[in-house]
C-alpha cells in the first residue's frame, strides 16, 4: 500500500499535519504546486491537505483537475482552519470546496493556529478587515465558528494535536477514501 500527501501550507499548520500523518504511515509529503499527476496516480492513497482560506481549501484546484485521472485511488482530504470544528462550518467547507467531481471524498477538519503578525500584510489586512465587519454585526446572528474570531483577535493561538488525526489514519487502515 503506497500513499502521497500532497500539501498546500502558507503558514506551517498543514504542514505540521501532512507531517504527522506522514510518521504514521510513511507516506511522502510534497508541495501541491509541485505535484505531477503522472507521479500522483502511481499511489493507492492519495491525500491532499491544505490551509483554509476564506473557506477555500488550498491546493483543491489540483484535486479538482485531475480526479478523473485518479479514479479507483483512495482520495481524502484534510483541512486546517483557525475556527473551532463546528457542524455548520464543515458543512459550508465541502459546499464550498467538494464540487466538480470532489463530491463523495471524504473530508477531515484539523484546527491549526491564528497568529495576525506572522501573516503577509495582505493577509493580516484581510483578517483585520473580517474582524472589523464581525464587530459590527450582532453576536446573536454569529455561528459559534465565527463569534470565536472576536474572541482571538490579535492573540496568537496554536490548536495544533497529533490526535486530530487519528479518524483519518483509521479510514487509511480500513483501506477507504473514494
Ligand atoms: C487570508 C486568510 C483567510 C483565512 N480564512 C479562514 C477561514 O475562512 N476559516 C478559518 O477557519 N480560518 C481561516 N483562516 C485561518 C487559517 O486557516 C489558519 O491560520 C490555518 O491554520 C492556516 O493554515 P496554514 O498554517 O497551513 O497556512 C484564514 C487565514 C488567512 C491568512
Amino acid at each position: 500500500m503506497s500513499g502521497i500527501i500532497l500539501c498546500r501550507s502558507k503558514y506551517g499548520t498543514s504542514k505540521k499535519y501532512a507531517d504527522w500523518i506522514s510518521e504514521e504511515t510513511g507516506f511522502k509529503v510534497i508541495d501541491t504546486k509541485d505535484a505531477d499527476i503522472k507521479e500522483v496516480v502511481n499511489h493507492d492513497f492519495v491525500i491532499l491537505g491544505g490551509g483554509l482560506y476564506s473557506e477555500t481549501i488550498a491546493g483543491i484546484a489540483f484535486l479538482k483537475k485531475n480526479i478523473g485521472a485518479l479514479k479507483g485511488k483512495r482520495v481524502i482530504i484534510y483541512c486546517c482552519g483557525a475556527s473551532e470544528y463546528d457542524e455548520e462550518l464543515i458543512g459550508m467547507v465541502k459546499n464550498k470546496n467538494l464540487k466538480d467531481g470532489l463530491e463523495n471524498v471524504p473530508m477531515f477538519y484539523f484546527q491549526g493556529a491564528w497568529d495576525l503578525d506572522s501573516m503577509s500584510l495582505g493577509d493580516r489586512t484581510m483578517c483585520k478587515m473580517f474582524i472589523k465587519m464581525l464587530s459590527k454585526k450582532d453576536p446573536a446572528t454569529l455561528s459559534k465558528s465565527v463569534k470565536m474570531f472576536l474572541d482571538i483577535k490579535d492573540k496568537k493561538c496554536d490548536w495544533t494535536n497529533k490526535e486530530y488525526i487519528t479518524p483519518l489514519l483509521d479510514l487509511i487502515k480500513k483501506g477507504e477514501g473514494k
